[in-house]
């Protein structure tokens, strides 16, 4: 699969995009990855990407022409999308993950200071996207938790695709607790039916768990789920 970053910081990317899981897919060819810097497609001589806001009001703006030049000079693959980072997107969660993994090409436009000029969302945009109700200083680090939630989709990049996996909201719910060895560690004992060895009680016990973990901490889950 391909993404594309339209970003200002593209040397932003290097260490993530170097390191475990996601270097290796990358070196492996899974995953092509390429940063486009919106501000080579600036037309003046300052190479000039943002701008006062129309209206006043505090911040820059992202001027439109640098980054639809780069737009249109970086064209998606058939059937792919183009998504921007912005708190106000719609919130990212795995069904979005899932659908962009199936994508043959992902193009995300990286925000800073106030935005970027409305008109590139009307007339550029797919999906705009955000990573939760907190507001970053630019939609990078939104796109990396993009990339490497995709990237676990991808056959290949895990020993087991994540699709199957008994993880997090695979099954809408949330992953109870995990235990390793020692079973005691200073007075903490590991619960006795996970070294029982019958697999019908563990099973059992991790569904309650992961249930008991849902209502508390993601009440909401289970309502959107029917529970
Ligand atoms: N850019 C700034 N804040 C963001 C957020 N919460 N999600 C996505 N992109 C952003």
């Amino acid at each position: 699969m391909r993404v594309t970053v339209f970003t200002l910081f593209p040397e932003f990317f290097e260490s993530p995009l170097a390191t475990s899981l996601l270097g290796k897919a990358i070196r492996a060819g899974l995953m092509d990855i390429r940063r486009i810097d919106f501000r080579d497609y600036a037309s003046d001589k300052h190479r000039t990407v943002d701008d006062t806001p129309y209206g006043g009001g505090p911040g820059m703006v992202l001027k439109p022409d640098p980054i639809v030049g780069a737009f249109e000079a970086n064209p998606p693959l058939v059937g792919g999308a183009r998504i921007y980072l912005t708190p106000w997107g719609r919130p990212l969660d795995q069904e979005i993950v899932k659908k962009y993994a199936q994508l043959p090409e992902i193009q995300l436009l990286c925000g800073r200071y106030e935005g970027v000029d409305e008109r590139v969302v009307e007339g550029w945009i797919d999906e705009s996207v955000s990573l939760g109700d907190f507001v970053l200083a630019g939609g990078e680090v939104a796109a990396l938790a993009v990339i490497e939630a995709v990237s676990r989709f991808i056959p290949g990049v895990l020993g087991e695709p994540a699709s199957l996996g008994e993880e997090s909201f695979s099954k809408g719910l949330l992953e109870g607790p995990q235990y390793t060895r020692p079973p005691e560690f200073r007075g903490l004992a590991v619960p006795e039916v996970l070294l029982s060895g019958n697999h019908a009680d563990i099973e059992n016990w991790r569904r309650q768990q992961s249930l008991q973990r849902t209502a508390t901490m993601r009440p909401d889950l289970l309502k959107k789920n029917g529970g």
